[in-house]
């Protein structure tokens, strides 16, 4: 079953012409015979297909381990280490949790002292567990956080503590690894070919979806499907390839903003996900297109008018969802005192596809190249389908551009840079 439907304001064919073709079968054929830049990190191509069964249980058993003893879960990390749980919790999960639901809140992908004096305050009266995750092990804005949350957990539980904490990170290296060791910690590996943006059906992103109740096995059924799609189709039936050739055709003429488009704000983290994803896999020597969101119809009262109107270097691309999940329809009233009595029995769902409709129209005139994707629901299956998709493209429009899609030397320089200002040692 394809999920993904790809459309192009222009036809597909330009922007896959037989230069195009060429170059993607190319870099297909690099791509699973692990032979292109940065392809010690190519973990994440059959990571779906190859996990064990016993891998997943463990994962199983952990968070219903979670959900028995704690009302909150506290997920220390940033960037990739947080950036996938989040995506798709926010669009698995109800808007409003229910009480006797388990809280998933993060910390440490950010420094506010106000968040994280308010979120201990927070977790008074609650049983908590926390899953610290780092890849290196050593990233600063984590490593602030779990040092509060340690603190905390220690004082609340004393010995405790060593059972309701959990560390993702590296097998090897980091101090976050040393400290897991040291205290005795249950430990879940982050691959070594696995990179941050990539990780989320690592234990990185599993474990705290599972811990939420939702099913990591649908979740991973969906990435699968994704993963053996696309890697026999060729340009012609290859949304992934064929979403990085439109980019790249859009690119080389000047459209270097990528405006990703929702009508359902369930998905905003997933865009947050899809900007780090593509900036820091192809933000590199000078090139790369911005990924930029925006969520409809909420912006289209403000940064529409910049869309519609503005600098026309941008490109818009709109994630639809076919089917809404929960749905309401609009009522006749006998005053009619609003004046929508003529969109009576109007769906909510359907007012945003003609929405959807008459945005698109506007900005096409206005000068917007378009492409959209089409996921029939919001569930866990399409939702694993989606974003391996998205890593997928990733790698092929990094690859088109001649760039290492699996690097970031950019983070690492002010990574190391807040080190030499803080005089780390060693820095
Ligand atoms: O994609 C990446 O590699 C980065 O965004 C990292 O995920 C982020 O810097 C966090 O790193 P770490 O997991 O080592 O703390």
């Amino acid at each position: 079953m394809l999920m993904i439907n790809l459309t192009y304001s222009q036809a597909i064919e330009s922007a896959v012409d037989l230069k195009m073709k060429t170059r993607l079968q190319q870099i297909q054929e690099d791509l699973y015979a692990k032979k292109g830049a940065g392809s010690d990190f190519l973990g994440w191509l059959d990571w779906p297909s190859s996990l064990p069964d016993d891998f997943l249980s463990k994962i199983e058993d952990t968070a219903k381990a979670i959900r028995d003893k704690a009302d909150v879960l506290v997920v220390i990390g940033i960037g990739g280490s947080y950036l996938g749980s989040k995506a798709v919790l926010s669009a698995l999960s109800s808007y409003f949790p229910k009480d006797e639901q388990l809280e998933v809140l993060f910390a440490g992908h950010q420094v506010s002292g106000e968040y994280l004096k308010q979120l201990l305050e927070h977790l008074e009266g609650k049983e908590v567990v926390v899953n610290v995750i780092s890849k290196s092990g050593k990233t600063t804005e984590p490593a602030i956080a779990f040092r509060f949350l340690r603190d905390y957990m220690e004082k609340r539980y004393g010995d405790g503590a060593a059972e309701r904490i959990i560390v993702t990170t590296d097998a090897e290296k980091g101090a976050l690894r040393q400290l897991a060791e040291t205290k005795g910690y249950e430990r879940f590996i982050v691959p070594d070919d696995v990179g941050g943006r990539y990780s989320v059906f690592t234990a990185v992103g599993l474990l705290p979806i599972a811990a939420a109740g939702h099913s990591i096995r649908k979740l991973l059924d969906g990435a699968k499907e994704a993963e053996t799609t696309y890697r026999e189709a060729g340009p012609d039936n290859n949304p992934a390839m064929q979403y990085a050739a439109i980019r790249h055709h859009l690119y080389v003429q000047g459209y270097t903003t990528e405006v990703n488009a929702i009508f359902e704000p369930k998905l905003s983290f997933v865009q947050e996900w899809w900007k780090q994803l593509f900036g820091e896999s192809e933000g590199k020597e000078g090139k790369g297109i911005f990924p930029a969101s925006v969520v409809f119809t909420t912006d289209l009262h403000s940064l529409g008018q910049f869309i519609q109107d503005g600098q026309r270097n941008l490109f818009e691309t709109f994630l639809l969802v076919k089917e809404a999940q929960q749905d309401l329809e609009i009522f006749e009233t006998p005053e009619d005192g609003d004046e929508l009595n003529y969109i009576a029995g109007l769906s909510l769902q359907e007012f945003n596809h003609i929405a959807h409709k008459g945005t698109s129209n506007a900005h096409l005139s206005g000068g917007v190249p378009q492409l959209s994707l089409t996921v029939d629901r919001i569930d866990e299956s399409q939702i694993g389908h989606l974003l391996y998709f998205y890593m997928l493209s990733c790698a092929y429009s990094a690859y088109l551009l001649g760039i290492n899609p699996f690097d970031q030397p950019g983070v690492e320089e002010y990574k190391n840079n807040i080190f030499k200002l803080l005089k780390k040692p060693g820095f």
